[in-house]
């Protein structure tokens, strides 16, 4: 017993160092909302933008976004495969961010910018048609039925998207979430969206560079699905209001597997 105790480390070493690691990472958070207030490439809930994103990248080139972009893995990536084209990440969480704004400007990426709010206000940065594609990378999978409608396929969301897509530009998904890539087939096939492509394996098959780009959350691998999955789909000039007829499948599923 007295070694036990001898090898415990006494609480109050332990709350000093946590309240040092905590104090570091704050001040880091301070340091790089700092930072990327001085960055051209970072524009933090900007007004008078909406409408005018080829003026801001100078030049005509198609606007694709990443939702939930994080560090900026796919922005940066994908503006480096296509250089004719301009790539958005939008994510609230500035520090985060912060790591792929730098990364871009000391790779001199003039086609990629990043954009902090939250995605429920895109449509007051982006006007109607603005957007040709939408990419949405390992976003949170809200996993309780009752968080439905915050998963960023949610026919809540996909509305919004609507609001600012051309018409015929696609949404893509990459996702370790097993459940986040059946709740989304189950949108297309209620709500009638067009599926371009499905992968409920990517890195099984030959894959285009566009989808062996990976992200911070990716390496984390949260669901231990071991399969990172992708959907590519188109909306419908109309996303019908059955959401609360998609709640009740999504409960009675929920149901039935604590029954089984
Ligand atoms: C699981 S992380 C994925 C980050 C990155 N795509 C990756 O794969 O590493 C989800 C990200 O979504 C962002 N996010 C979640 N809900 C959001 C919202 N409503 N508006 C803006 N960002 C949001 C979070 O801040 C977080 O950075």
């Amino acid at each position: 017993m007295g070694n036990a105790t001898a090898k415990q480390a006494p609480p109050l070493l332990h709350l000093f160092k946590y309240a040092i690691f905590e104090f570091k990472m704050a001040q880091k958070k301070l340091f790089r909302f700092g930072q990327i207030k001085t960055f051209k490439n970072v524009l933090e809930y900007p007004e008078n933008i909406k409408g005018n994103w080829h003026n801001f990248f100078g030049n005509k080139n198609p606007i694709e976004l990443e939702l939930a972009c994080g560090r900026g893995e796919y922005t940066i990536g994908l503006a480096a495969i296509h250089l004719n084209k301009n790539f958005i990440g939008v994510d609230i969480k500035g520090n985060r961010m912060y790591i792929g704004a730098k990364k871009a400007l000391q790779h001199n990426l003039q086609n990629a910018a990043f954009l902090r709010t939250q995605i429920e206000m895109l449509d007051n940065y982006f006007s109607p048609g603005e957007v040709d594609n939408i990419w949405i990378t390992f976003p949170d999978p809200q996993l309780r039925t009752s968080k439905a409608k915050k998963r960023l396929t949610h026919p809540r969301f996909l509305r919004l998207y609507q609001k600012i897509l051309k018409p015929g530009g696609s949404i893509h998904l990459k996702t370790d979430s097993p459940q986040l890539y059946t709740f989304t087939l189950l949108v297309i096939e209620k709500y009638g969206l067009q599926l371009l492509k499905k992968s409920g394996n990517v890195y099984a098959v030959k894959h285009p560079p566009e989808l062996a780009i990976k992200t911070f959350y990716e390496s984390l691998d949260i669901a231990q699905s071991k399969k990172i999955h992708y959907l590519q789909f188109c909306l419908p000039k109309t996303i019908s209001h059955i959401d609360n007829e998609l709640q009740e499948i999504l409960k009675q599923t929920e149901n039935n597997a604590i029954v089984t």
